[in-house]
């Protein structure tokens, strides 16, 4: 294995950051960033003080860390006012009247709100729902297409300290109900729609079905007209949005909340089949996402940045929302999907706003490949300055293609590293002043303590895979698991003592420090004894010409504990056939060794994947393993993918 990751450096190629970027960036050489990268690591304190400092407080802290393994307390006695610090204090100066949101539906309505008037939007709903019972500390649950009126929300809970959870539009009904009665929310804020590849979504529908389910503790659904679709209203129970913003003023005086008031809960998967609740609070995770967010995108008063991620995923939080607006930055959102109506949406929207920054997932990096340069070349992408890329490991041919045919090889590229979990990013290059590398996120960020260890616990040797672990609290840590302080403890604090935080993910560091994230550890293969990261697997199979696309994972296996599996699909212009399948096979064994070499591959037209893109190993194990599909598959992109994968069988 070693060998082979020896063999994989010799390719690898630096991108020294561009000149003219990093005379304009906050960090401006690999030797300013280490040097301050270590004094933040000597004195996180001094580092995250700082940060913290440039935010509005209404009263200070009085001790930046309250540290009581595996809980931590930022910024402790300090009182401030998240919706405040992203939207009142950009009203005293020039960016009053800048835009805040810049809105585009699928169906290509445009609006823009300038922070003027989002302040007054958010003040108003939440004007809505204090009339409407909502109390400091009470649960909201938002389930939204991708409007502003789903920042509003967010923006309005946070203006009275009451916690939201968002549940992304595409999820199912039990899981809105799932969600409601494990956080006992009160009010959902959802809409008569949304609209995605021109159809429309039910969200009160839905909504409607999980109370009648269950989610007794909601007394109030609070529903947005978005695509005027029918909807039953029940009295009582469900009022509109319009209406009710129609009875309250736009004063909405912005109350001071300890630091370690909850914001919000968002639910995301584990290793059992309940979601967890991660619980993150205010004052250290809105430092954690305005920082990340001054350096890592560099965020000045000129930029369109577009940040793809919907509000039902971290990204979307730490990233379209509190990041960006804390940081007084123009944030374009738009509704709908990429390929509609035509597969150029992303580049005409590009051109049309002169977006300066974009950050996307790899897996729509590897889509757009698929189909096809023509789509972008009809576009003018000049305004472009950064990339960024989040969610999975990138593998370097899609970074390759990013970094020339979107970036025209003038864009750093930042490839981030982070969790639901860890708020905000953890490791990722600076742009303008370390260098990229197609495939690593590189870097830590400042004030994070990121570490590769052995079973052990002693940290690993250069290109050694091991655990990925953060050995030192940083401000934006989730706090607990909503209700489960157990879980909380025995899924991040158990496996090393002392306070180390277990992200979950296997990964090497290489000779010069950078991070070469592997990939969730319960997807890593045991394969007679080896272990196989199925990322690399995957990495190998899309450097091939012939594939747009590869998913791997393991069954049961007589002989070798487990047999490699690889679902691949083929750019367009290939033909699946028995001596492509013999060539793949030897493919992934010439790139990685003849261990990883594939048992079957089986060709798909297309793989089955989350909303937010994630590819549903679970299911593809279960169709491997000949079982039955079971458990919530309600987030799914496309359910036809998986009847037709459990039909084809092994065609090897
Ligand atoms: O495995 C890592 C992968 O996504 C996981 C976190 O998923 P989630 O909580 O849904 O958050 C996604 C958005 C931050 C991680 O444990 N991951 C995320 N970003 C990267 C990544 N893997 C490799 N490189 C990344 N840049």
């Amino acid at each position: 294995m070693s060998k082979n990751i020896e063999s994989h450096l010799v390719e690898e190629r630096t991108f020294q950051p561009p000149a003219e970027f990093s005379k304009e960036a906050r960090v401006k050489s690999l030797a300013a960033y280490r040097k301050k990268y270590a004094a933040s690591i000597a004195d996180p304190a001094a580092f995250w003080g700082a940060e913290a400092a440039e935010l509005s407080w209404q009263k200070p802290w009085d001790t930046v860390l309250e540290w009581k393994p595996p809980f931590a307390k930022w910024f402790v006695g300090g009182k401030l006012n998240v919706s405040e610090n992203c939207l009142d204090r950009h009203l005293t100066g020039a960016r009053r009247n800048k835009a805040a949101i810049i809105w585009e539906g699928e169906p290509g309505e445009k609006r823009t709100l300038t922070y003027q008037q989002l302040h007054r939007e958010v003040c108003r709903f939440a004007n809505v729902l204090k009339a409407n019972g909502v109390k400091t500390k009470d649960r909201v649950i938002i389930y939204m297409p991708l409007v502003p009126e789903a920042a509003i929300a967010m923006l309005a809970c946070a203006r009275l300290g009451a916690v939201h959870s968002v549940v992304f539009g595409g999820f199912s009904s039990e899981s809105i109900r799932d969600r409601a009665e494990d956080c006992e929310a009160t009010v959902v804020v959802t809409a008569d729609g949304g609209y995605r590849r021109g159809k429309v979504v039910p969200l009160k529908e839905n909504v409607d079905a999980a109370l009648a389910a269950g989610a007794d503790s909601i007394k109030r659904v609070i529903v947005l007209k978005r695509t005027g679709s029918p909807v039953t209203m029940q009295p009582g129970r469900d009022v509109y949005w319009h209406d009710e913003i129609e009875k309250v003023s736009a004063v909405s005086p912005a109350k001071g909340f300890d630091s370690e008031h909850p914001l919000f809960i968002l639910y995301t998967s584990g290793s059992t089949g309940k979601p967890k609740g991660i619980l993150h609070t205010s004052g250290g995770y809105l430092t954690g996402t305005y920082s990340t967010s001054k350096y890592i995108f560099d965020l000045r008063d000129s930029d369109v940045y577009w940040c793809t991620a919907d509000v039902g995923w971290i990204t979307g939080h730490s990233y379209l929302v509190y990041g960006p607006l804390s940081n007084g930055a123009t944030v374009l959102m738009y509704e709908g999907a990429p390929d509609w109506p035509e597969k150029d949406r992303f580049w005409k929207i590009i051109e049309e706003y002169h977006v300066t920054i974009l950050y996307t997932a790899p897996t729509a990096i590897r889509a757009f490949i698929k189909w096809g340069d023509q789509h972008v070349k009809k576009h003018d992408l000049s305004s472009l300055r950064l990339l960024g890329s989040v969610g999975e490991p990138i593998n370097p041919e899609a970074w390759m293609w990013y970094h020339k045919v979107i970036g025209g090889e003038r864009c750093p590229i930042v490839d981030t590293w982070w969790q639901t979990e860890t708020g905000a990013i953890m490791i990722s290059p600076l742009p303008g002043a370390t260098p990229t590398k197609p495939g690593t996120a590189t870097l830590p960020f400042f004030g994070i303590d990121a570490a590769i260890l052995d079973e052990t616990g002693k940290e690993c040797g250069p290109n050694e895979g091991g655990k990925l672990v953060i050995r030192q609290p940083w401000p934006s840590m989730l706090r607990s698991i909503w209700g489960d302080k157990a879980r909380y403890k025995d899924t991040y604090w158990k496996e090393y003592a002392g306070g180390i935080y277990l992200a979950g993910d296997g990964a090497r560091r290489d000779k010069e420090g950078n991070f070469w994230i592997v990939g969730r550890l319960d997807d890593v293969l045991n394969v007679s004894g080896h272990r196989l990261g199925t990322a690399e697997v995957e990495g190998a199979l899309v450097s091939h010409e012939t594939v747009a696309e590869a998913a791997v994972v393991g069954r049961p296996d007589e002989i070798k504990g487990q047999a490699v599996v690889a679902f691949v699909t083929l750019k367009s212009g290939y033909a699946a056939s028995e001596a492509l399948n013999k060539e793949l096979k030897g493919h992934v064994a010439k790139i990685i060794g003849a261990i990883a070499r594939p048992d079957d591959i089986r060709f798909t037209a297309a793989l089955p994947k989350t909303r937010s893109g994630k590819i549903m190993r679970r299911l593809l194990k279960e169709i491997c393993a000949g079982g039955v599909v079971k458990g919530d598959t309600t987030t799914l992109e496309d359910f036809s993918v998986v009847a037709s994968l459990q039909q084809s069988g092994n065609e090897d």
